[in-house]
């Protein structure tokens, strides 16, 4: 890892900055093409990092590399991260007004995490459908010695509101993004296109990045623009497509996420019985790019044996509604092997189980694929990207009568709509 202390100057500055979208646009193309990270680290392309090993350039100060952004699956938990540029021990402190009376910090084996710079709290025992102020603090650790901690200066994020989610909600709504491919202005764009219309989370349905060489990346291109956009205040909740899984720091970059139930999971949101599979590669396992290091045939063999418990539950049974988000979506892929893997191993599932509705990404063609008796029962609705004029944002909203899901393209025009009752 190589810092460059002038350079790392100038972005601090602008980084202090209002932002705008040329900001934003340079400040991508800057870290995309010189690899100047959000923090004003300059970082070379394919060095080794661990997440817990970088270091910050010389005269930082401790500083947020990112605002906090929220990640839940549950309606009494809401898991808070951020990440800070210095080790430190982190705390949240929260409430029900902006009088924020509670204090959590993180525990492992009998130890407050601490000394670390990528943080995760956990709230817990919260209520559901209850609106939380909350703001993270962290304190650096100058020195970590046994009998001898040295704490240092104490920084606190503003202070961020959020409602906790209600499995017994009437109406729910949440917005969908997929490849996005490391255009971080996107995120802006997008979700700027729902205006002020209420909604719950934003579900990021796979290839937010085009592969994954270190952690800025990690930060910039994904993280820290949502964080400022919405992940402070609506929960995030994300699967990985096919490109987040390639490159070297592929395998890191999960600990920058909240997986509790692991990467596929279900959850419930009013409702709509969600279940999200994580689609993995697109080739076969065998292909010589992938140089042995891949097995999303088994991943996927898994999932397919898992998802056989989870048609089973009573909850997916009672639900009004029953959604899959997967990446790969089951058809009107173009037919690699891994592609079709997802079609032979799901489309029979879905098909027996009567699932209501698949929402995919990956093509970059968007499309609402009505059902086909006897290939695909169930709607397969696919979202564009990553290019200009072929980016969209699905807005979907459900009650006990009726899911309707709504495409916009980046234009902001209705470009495909589909209505389950
Ligand atoms: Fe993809």
């Amino acid at each position: 890892m190589a810092y460059e202390s002038a350079a790392q100057k100038t972005i601090l500055v602008m980084e202090n900055q209002k932002p705008t979208s040329n900001r934003r646009k340079f400040l991508t193309n800057a870290a995309k093409i010189a690899g100047v990270g959000a923090a004003g680290f300059i970082y070379i392309k394919g060095c080794d990092s661990e997440p817990s090993e970088v270091e910050p350039g010389p005269g930082n100060t401790h500083a947020f590399l990112t605002n906090p952004y929220l990640l839940t699956l549950e309606p009494e938990k809401v898991y808070v991260r951020w990440i800070s540029n210095l080790k430190s021990y982190s705390w949240v402190e929260f409430g029900e007004s902006e009088n924020l009376v509670h204090k959590t910090h993180a525990v492992t084996n009998g130890l407050v995490n601490a000394n670390t710079r990528i943080h995760e709290i956990e709230l817990s025992d919260l209520k559901p459908g209850t609106t939380y102020y909350y703001r993270a603090a962290s304190k650096q650790i100058i020195q970590f010695q046994p009998y001898n901690v040295v704490y240092g200066e104490t920084i606190y994020s503003k202070v961020f509101q959020f409602k906790t989610m209600d499995e017994q909600a009437k109406e729910v709504s949440w917005l969908i993004l997929n490849d996005i491919h490391d255009v971080r202005e996107s995120y802006e764009h997008l979700i700027g296109l729902n205006k002020n219309e209420p909604y719950d989370h934003v579900f990021l349905n796979g290839d937010m990045y085009d592969d994954l060489e270190n952690e800025m990346q990690v930060i910039d291109l994904m993280l820290k623009p949502c964080a400022e956009i919405f992940a402070a205040q609506k929960p995030m909740i994300f699967v990985r497509g096919n490109h987040d899984i390639r490159g070297q720091y592929a395998r890191e970059m999960l600990s920058y996420f909240s997986f509790p139930k692991g990467p596929y999971f279900t959850y419930q949101h009013g409702p709509v019985f969600v279940i999200v599979l994580d689609t993995g590669e697109d080739k076969e396992d065998a292909a010589a790019v992938y140089a042995g290091l891949v097995d999303s045939e088994g991943f996927r063999k898994k999932q397919a044996m898992w998802l056989e418990t989870v048609f089973q539950s009573d909850a997916y049974k009672k639900a009004p509604f029953k959604v899959v988000k997967m990446h790969i979506p089951t058809h009107y892929t173009t037919g690699s092997i891994g592609e079709l893997h997802c079609r032979e191993l799901f489309t029979p599932l879905f098909n027996q189980y009567k699932v209501d509705l698949v929402i995919s990404g990956h093509t970059h063609v968007y499309g609402v694929h009505p059902p086909v008796k006897g290939k695909h029962n169930y709607p397969i609705i696919i979202g564009g990207g990553p290019a200009p004029g072929t980016r969209t944002l699905m807005k979907i909203k459900a009650n006990s009568q009726q899911l309707h899901v709504q495409m916009l393209d980046d234009a902001g025009k209705e470009v495909g709509s589909y209505t389950v009752t």
